[in-house]
């Protein structure tokens, strides 16, 4: 019997064996079954399976590596009793579960009716199978209430996207109080790992590692936006390893699509099952649903490994590139970019951003982007917010002179905005101080001298989206970077009235506003670039990827702390969509000094940019960054769009399991060329820097090696096949502190 059936030993006996699924063809990714009440979803990838039971509920059955169609999975029943207090329904793997009956687990739904009732109870209503999409329909056992479950599926990656939508065709209004996107039941087991990422300002992408112990490990943001301390991103590996494995080993992962408060529940019960559940975060959260309304919930995907977590990301940069981001299925490479921001902060005007567009222009720059500071009273972080012209002292003659140079200097235009946000002290808040998130008659907490808008509200969406249409309408703008720079505080919408429930609804239309504001841009201004910014990696999910081209994972450039947080970036988000400046030494965080060389290179790893002061470079500065820029261009697909490898992490130096030098391999689709950077962090006792193997070659193709930056052992053969350069490999020669080296393999 297939390893991955879930729960194969608390399955009632009787009903094991028969359900074999013979009319399944090879060519079906979804198929269903009348005789067993299976479904089955099939790719190359991973086998997905879920039922109806003899009681209507339905229950997930498998999650794993692909079986063959013809394989029995078991008929889907519900399990047996494991004692009074634990009965069949509070052991059964539900695949989406309402709030009723006798449940303990998290709940997908729960509904409060107007008679005061709670109970819920979903049953299998009906389905459609429509080329990769399932939607199975469930419905209350009494009432009115119907909740489509919908299944995307991606037959290349195998990646499954999972969401609700949830219907009251009772005649009275009912509140949502709690609305999961999916709920995932992995096969049953003790021995999982759970990793997930944490962090703060500054700090972004930690990769966490804990045994999954019984009870309930919540990630989620209650800050109204995605937020740094916990990214939207999980992976459950098999067997309880303190580092991941790259390369062998299960992985279940997922990553919720959603910008606003979010929750994932990681949860393993009594009996040792372990479920997932992600979707809107419950906490202070209601949705009042009047009759023959609707709410959906955001997609919810996840994916499966048989070859560690190496492959897990892998396949998630490749979905994400291929299926989510707006670009979709084929992204074009980020242009190198200038960002004026670390070199003048507010200080913007036309002369100076002249004088560094002639400059970034020199070296290789593709794309120009003036920051924060262009627009109304902004000399600071404490006025201006809100109010969009241009400011007439820095720029007297409007956008337009310094466009023109931009693009005379073969770079197109980037700005920066930050249109959610508004300082009190403002023309826009002072005509309209209602327009902010607030309780009546309660203080209006500040953070970063700003206010958030309530971009829930029908006038200040208009407003939002007016302004961003006129700039782009009128200006020759390739480029926003959209900047979010402060978290919610007294998230009231008194505009609404006294109905708590009703102001609840911020946290659902705020974000949907958000979303169709991006998207009624990119439709008028369809060459129109975006990055997703929140004073650095706040505003990172497949939510505002599938709206934004790329997202700026950090405000900390310095080049060693964003070795380790882009370790922890890549576990979830491709390198493609990873924003990467090349900033001045010593850094303004840390005060580290290091060579312009080994910051080109950590910020090579990604999309690169320079943010440095340009006016203080010296010739040589120039020469380098030309140089390096050139190079890589000549790499930039495969590191992009390329399969990733992380050889050697940076995670936890000066902690056990940790490495002071880090190491990443990029290999193009087609395998003809590949990209090795390579850091260290000290050389001690005169020891070399650790032989580097390659990976994801092809072993029988002879790869010339070329240095894009740094030395090689002497010994090192110029050419040699895939297979040497993965299994006899290489030493770089980097000896000192923060050194670093870069090679390209090119198939001769
Ligand atoms: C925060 C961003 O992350 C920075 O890059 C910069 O744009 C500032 N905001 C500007 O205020």
């Amino acid at each position: 019997m297939p390893k991955h059936l879930l729960h194969t030993a608390a399955i009632t006996a009787a009903v094991v064996l028969s359900a074999v699924l013979p009319t399944a063809s090879a060519q079906e990714t979804i198929h269903y079954s009348p005789a067993t009440h299976v479904f089955r979803i099939d790719t190359p990838a991973v086998t997905y399976a879920l039922g109806v039971n003899a009681q209507g509920d339905l229950q997930a059955i498998y999650w794993g590596a692909p079986i063959a169609p013809a394989d029995p999975v078991p008929m889907p029943a519900r399990h047996a009793e494991v004692a009074s207090f634990d009965g069949p329904t509070t052991v059964t793997p539900f695949e989406y579960p309402g709030w009723g009956s006798v449940d303990y687990t998290e709940p997908a739904l729960k509904i409060t009716f107007p008679d005061g009732n709670r109970d819920l109870v979903l049953h299998y209503l009906s389905h459609t199978i429509a080329a990769d999409n399932l939607k199975i329909t469930m419905k209350d056992i009494s009432r009115d209430v119907f909740v489509d479950l919908i299944y995307t599926v991606d037959p290349a990656t195998g990646v499954i996207g999972r969401s609700s939508v949830i219907t009251n065709r009772t005649k009275e209004p009912l509140t949502i109080e709690q609305a999961a996107s999916a709920t995932w039941n992995l096969p049953h087991g003790s021995d999982y790992t759970l990793r997930y990422l944490t962090g703060r300002w500054a700090g972004e992408d930690h990769l966490q590692t804990q045994k999954i112990a019984p009870g309930t490990t919540v990630l989620e943001s209650r800050r109204g936006s995605t937020g740094h301390q916990n990214n939207p991103w999980f992976a459950i590996e098999r067997g309880a390893t303190p580092n991941p494995d790259e390369d062998s080993g299960e992985v279940w992962f997922g990553a919720l699509a959603w910008s606003g408060n979010w929750r994932i529940t990681v949860e393993k019960n009594q009996v040792e099952d372990i479920r997932v559940t992600g979707g809107y975060n419950p906490f202070d959260f209601a949705y009042p649903l009047a009759p023959g309304a609707t709410l959906a919930t955001p997609a919810f995907y996840a994916g499966y490994s048989g070859h560690g977590i190496g492959e897990a990301s892998r396949i998630l940069h490749r979905f994400e590139l291929t299926q989510i981001l707006p670009q979709k299925p084929a992204p074009r490479p980020r242009p190198v970019i200038y960002n004026s921001w670390e070199a003048t902060e507010f200080a913007v005007d036309e002369p100076g951003q002249t004088a560094l567009a002639e400059k970034a222009a020199s070296i290789g720059v593709e794309r120009f982007v003036m920051d924060d500071g262009w627009f109304g009273a902004r000399n600071s972080d404490h006025a201006g917010l809100g109010d969009w012209y241009v400011n007439p002292q820095k720029f007297p003659h409007g956008l337009k002179p310094l466009i023109d140079k931009v693009h005379a200097l073969h770079m197109d235009f980037g700005l920066w905005v930050e249109p959610e946000m508004v300082n009190p002290d403002s023309d826009l808040y002072r005509a309209h101080p209602d327009w902010v998130l607030n309780f009546t008659g309660r203080p209006r907490t500040q953070a970063r001298n700003q206010l958030v808008l309530n971009l829930a509200r029908p006038d200040v969406r208009a407003y939002v989206f007016g302004f961003l249409d006129k700039l782009l309408t009128e200006n020759d703008i390739a480029f926003l970077k959209w900047d979010y720079n402060r978290n919610w505080a007294e998230p009231g919408w008194p505009a609404l009235g006294p109905d708590s429930n009703q102001q609840k609804t911020v946290y659902v239309q705020y974000i949907r506003n958000l979303y169709s504001i991006l998207a009624e841009l990119r439709a008028k201004h369809p060459a129109v670039e975006i990055e997703s910014c929140s004073g650095g990696g706040g505003r990172v999910d497949l939510g505002i990827l599938g709206l934004t081209d790329e997202v700026w994972p950090s405000d900390n450039t310095d080049p060693f702390d964003r070795l380790s947080i882009q370790d922890g970036f890549s576990y979830a988000y491709s390198p493609g969509v990873m924003m990467a400046w090349v900033t001045d030494s010593p850094g303004w965080l840390n005060q580290r000094t290091t060579s312009l060389a080994y910051r080109f290179l950590s910020s090579m790893q990604g999309s690169l940019g320079v943010g440095a002061n340009l006016n203080h470079w010296t010739d040589a500065d120039f020469a380098t960054a030309k140089d390096l820029i050139a190079a890589y261009k000549s790499v930039r697909e495969t590191v992009q769009h390329g399969s990733l490898y992380r050889l050697i992490s940076p995670r936890g130096f000066g902690e056990t399991g940790g490495s002071e030098n880090s190491a990443t391999e990029s290999v193009s689709p087609d395998r003809t060329q590949a990209v090795l950077f390579t850091f260290l962090h000290s050389s001690t006792m005169g020891y070399p820097y650790p032989q580097v193997y390659l990976k994801g070659l092809d072993p029988a193709k002879q790869y010339r090696i070329i240095s894009i930056y740094g030395t090689l052992a002497k010994d090192t053969p110029e050419t040699a096949s895939g297979a040497y350069w993965m299994h006899h490999g290489l030493t770089p020669d980097l000896t000192g502190d923060f050194k670093a080296a870069a090679f390209k393999f090119e198939v001769r």
